[in-house]
């Protein structure tokens, strides 16, 4: 237990400066982070407030449902949207993408996805960086900060988003952004409306004898999320990440051992979830269901045109080789309830030889 103290004390300021101190580590940027409590689309709709007025392009490329999702985010706001669209689960075209940021006009800010949870896909931020480099870039990092490799500052990357409730491994209700001071310049200029999301009022508190957040902050999460980044820096960065591929490799390989194909390519980058394609006479929700009713398994499907057809694998943050062993497991017992013949140990079997 830890002691909920005052957000206006110094014993919770200590806490709160080394969770930003900490989360710069985790992104390797020397940049400012601001901490928001908020789920993630919550700081999403911040960045785009902040660095935008009406009017404004905006350059979004998809692959997945959370590109969509941005695309939606920066049309709401009455911004003009370019969409570099992509098939779900293919890799981005980055010619396609340099092309649209040189030869758009009006276009102020480039987003995209890191991992796109929805299919898997980790995508490629250090080219996406280098095509739209004359414009401010801003990358959605919900689920691939702490699981993927992300370099801030050495990719040139002017504003991650991301949260706490994946890699990060504490439960839902914070949100962080880093700010270059490229995209600082642009927030001067910004218009849309914005208040409490606003960086220059959330830079400020930071800046006060005690820093601390202009509104009141989850004191509890922050706590909790104090904890988690320690016990990441303690495993070691490198480590954490290549924790990660290599569940990733266990994952996979079990799924071709169930005779099952992958959503989600069959590469080491994208190690925080794994995407399975599930034989047409599966429905995935009523399987995600079956699986977490009969067996305790908590898996998910996915979204918009993948709905019902695409079984998910996180294994992002807490996760050691027997979580996914055991998914393995309950997958197979699921398959052979609803008639599929599956060999008995088949991809724990093709798992355990990676973990071997
Ligand atoms: C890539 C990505 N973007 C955005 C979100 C939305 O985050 P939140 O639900 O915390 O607002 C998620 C959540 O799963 C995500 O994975």
């Amino acid at each position: 237990m830890l002691p909920l103290e005052d957000e206006r004390t110094q014993a919770y300021a200590e806490v709160f400066t080394r969770v930003l101190e900490n989360l710069r580590r985790l992104l390797a940027t020397d940049n400012d982070v601001l901490l928001f409590t908020s789920s993630m689309t919550g700081a999403f709709e911040g960045a785009l407030q902040n660095l935008l007025s009406s009017g404004d392009g905006v350059l979004v490329v998809s692959n997945g449902a959370f590109g969509e999702r941005w695309a939606a985010m920066a049309e709401a706001y009455g911004l003009k949207v370019t969409a570099v669209r992509h098939e779900w689960g293919h890799p981005w075209d980055l010619e396609r993408i340099a092309a649209a940021a040189s030869d758009t006009p009006g276009l102020r800010v480039a987003v995209g996805v890191h991992c796109e949870t929805s299919t898997g896909m980790v995508n490629d931020i250090r080219g996406f960086a280098a095509a739209t480099a004359p414009l401010v870039t801003v990358v959605d990092s919900a689920s691939g900060a702490g699981a993927c490799e992300l370099r801030t500052d050495q990719w040139g990357i002017d504003v991650v988003v991301g949260g706490c409730q994946k890699a990060l491994m504490t439960p839902p209700g914070l949100a962080f952004t880093s700010i270059s001071e490229r995209a600082w310049a642009l927030h001067r200029q910004a218009r849309l409306p914005r208040f409490y999301f606003d960086w220059t009022e959330a830079r400020e508190a930071l800046q006060a004898e005690v820093p601390r957040t202009p509104w009141t902050p989850a004191i509890s999460l922050i706590n909790q999320l104090d904890v988690a980044l320690r016990q990441i820096h303690e495993e070691g960065m490198d480590n954490v990440l290549d924790r990660h591929v290599r569940l990733g490799r266990l994952a996979r390989a079990g799924v071709h051992g169930l005779g099952l194909r992958l959503f989600s390519p069959d590469e080491d980058r994208h190690a925080a979830v794994t995407a399975v394609k599930l034989p047409a006479d599966i429905d995935g929700d009523a399987f995600v269901n079956l699986l977490l009713e009969r067996y305790g398994i908590q898996l998910t499907g996915s979204q918009g045109p993948l709905q019902g057809t695409v079984l998910r694998l996180g294994h992002c943050g807490f996760v050691d080789a027997f979580d996914v062993l055991t998914a393995l497991a309950a997958i197979e017992l699921g398959l052979a309830e609803l008639g599929h013949t599956v060999a008995p140990g088949s991809g724990v079997a093709a798992a355990m030889q990676v973990l071997r």
